[in-house]
C-alpha cells in the first residue's frame, strides 16, 4: 500500500522539525494532518502519539509520523494503541527494513537526536518501502497475538 494521506505529530520539542517535515511532504504531493502541537509551550507527548495512532489504527490516515525529543516517549504511547507498530529510527536502513519485514504503520524520530536532512532521509526510506508479507507475516501475527492476548503459544512450545 502506498502512503498518501499521513497524520503527524509532535512534543514542544519538536515543532520546527514537524514544520520543515510537513512542508517537505506536502511539496512532494502527500496530503499531512497536523494534530501535534504548534507551540513552545510545554506538551505531553502521549497526547500527539495516541492521536496519531488513533487515526492509523481507524483507517483515517494511512500512516503516520511522530517526533518529540527523541522519539522514544512519542513512539511508546503510540504502541499502545492495538494494530500500531511504530518504529524509532535514527537512520533510514531501520526504517526502510520497519516496512519491508515489520509492516510498521508510523515512524518516529527524535528532534534533538538528528538533524533535518536525516529526518527527510528516514521518512524517503519510509515511505518508499513496501512491506515484503511472506514469512515476515507469521511474526506479525505472533506480534498481534501478543498484543491481543499478553500470551504468545508459540512461546509455550
Ligand atoms: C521532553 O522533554 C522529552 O522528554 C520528550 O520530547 C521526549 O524526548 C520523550 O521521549
Amino acid at each position: 500500500m502506498a502512503f498518501k494521506k499521513l497524520a503527524i505529530g509532535n512534543d514542544h520539542v519538536a515543532v520546527d522539525m514537524k514544520n520543515e517535515i510537513m512542508a517537505y511532504l506536502q511539496e512532494k504531493g502527500y496530503e499531512v494532518i497536523n494534530v501535534g502541537t504548534d507551540s513552545p509551550e510545554r506538551f505531553n507527548y502521549p497526547v500527539s502519539g495516541y492521536k496519531v495512532a488513533r487515526m492509523v489504527a481507524d483507517g483515517e490516515v494511512d500512516g503516520g509520523i511522530l517526533i518529540c525529543g527523541t522519539g522514544v516517549g512519542i513512539s511508546l504511547s503510540a504502541n499502545k494503541v492495538q494494530g500500531i507498530r511504530c518504529v524509532t529510527c535514527s537512520e533510514p536502513y531501520s526504517a526502510r527494513l520497519s516496512r519491508q519485514h515489520n509492516n510498521t504503520n508510523i515512524v518516529a524520530f527524535g528532534a534533538r537526536v538528528i538533524g533535518i536532512e536525516t529526518a527527510k532521509d528516514i521518512v524517503d526510506a519510509w515511505l518508499g518501502a513496501e512491506y515484503e508479507g511472506g514469512r515476515h507475516q507469521v511474526r506479525i501475527d505472533m506480534i498481534a497475538e501478543i498484543e491481543q492476548t499478553q500470551h504468545l503459544a508459540a512461546a509455550e512450545e
